[in-house]
């Protein structure tokens, strides 16, 4: 089984005023192949902060991201940027699609980058699987949020990659939808590999991933194996009754 991403002791900074301001202090885990892992925790604790830095869209303030062997640190943007077009998804919690290009063209981005010849046919393909055959030619600002937000996960899943990041990817979703997304993340772990990385506040959904990562004030506050961590239950039971009342984190 490969390495397919090594975190040590990420620190992310902001300035703040007089001071400073640590989102993320100190995180260190690692990722096989084919592993699956939820990030959970409170709004602010980090999350997506997280995610920007172990996609290397963000440069950490501290410590150490190797993304399929690739030492992030050590490379320039543009170095980082070929890293991830040959071996990252990413579906950003507020999508960022190119409001210029319409469904499908935003789909077919990534492919066209590695030159690949069936790039339209497959974010077509695609595009279809999402539900969204009939939405290709729409611009973003024409899309619903659930349906701008397929089109990111198609976007995503164009290039095969090797590790896929979603922030919240059923967050804008109703639940039949929500459900036909999961099954097509979880396909593509299953045929492809890939490895996922899902933020969520949905429960049931990060029961459904291998380990659950929790951040608390930027610092990992647990990491469990959904699959033989018997606190698991008693966990997810707590939460629900002391955060929200609800299903949801
Ligand atoms: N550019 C920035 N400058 C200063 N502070 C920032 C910046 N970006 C994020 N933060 C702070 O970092 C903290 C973590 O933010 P992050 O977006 O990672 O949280 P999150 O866990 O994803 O939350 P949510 O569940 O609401 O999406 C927040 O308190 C936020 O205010
Ligand atoms: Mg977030």
């Amino acid at each position: 089984m490969s390495k397919v991403l090594e975190i040590d002791k990420l620190t992310r900074t902001y300035k703040s005023g007089s001071g400073s301001l640590t989102v993320l202090d100190s995180v260190s885990f690692e990722l096989m192949r084919g592993d699956t892992v939820s990030i959970v925790g409170p709004s602010g604790s980090g999350k997506t902060t997280l995610l920007g830095l172990a996609a290397g869209l963000d440069a950490p303030s501290s410590g150490r991201v190797v993304l399929c062997g690739h030492d992030m640190g050590s490379k320039t943007e543009d170095e980082r940027a070929y890293v991830r077009n040959r071996h990252v998804g990413f579906v950003f919690q507020s999508f960022r699609l190119i409001p210029t290009l319409t469904a499908l063209e935003n789909v077919t981005v990534p492919a066209e980058l590695q030159g690949r010849k069936n790039a339209t046919e497959e974010a077509m393909r695609l595009l279809t699987e999402v539900g969204l055959s009939d939405r290709m030619d729409h611009y973003p600002a024409e899309l619903s949020g659930g349906e701008q937000q397929r089109v990111a996960l198609a976007r995503a899943f164009i290039n095969q990659p090797d590790i896929l990041f979603a922030d919240e990817p059923t967050g804008n979703l109703d639940s039949d939808t929500g459900d036909h997304i999961v099954n097509l993340l979880f396909k593509l772990n299953e045929t492809a590999g890939t490895t996922l990385v899902l933020v969520t506040h949905d429960l049931e959904l990060a029961a459904k991933t291998g380990r659950i990562i929790r951040l608390k004030r930027g610092k990992l506050e647990s990491q469990l194996d959904s699959r033989t961590d018997s606190q698991l239950d008693s966990q997810l039971d707590s939460e629900t009754d002391s955060e929200t009342g609800s299903s949801h984190v």
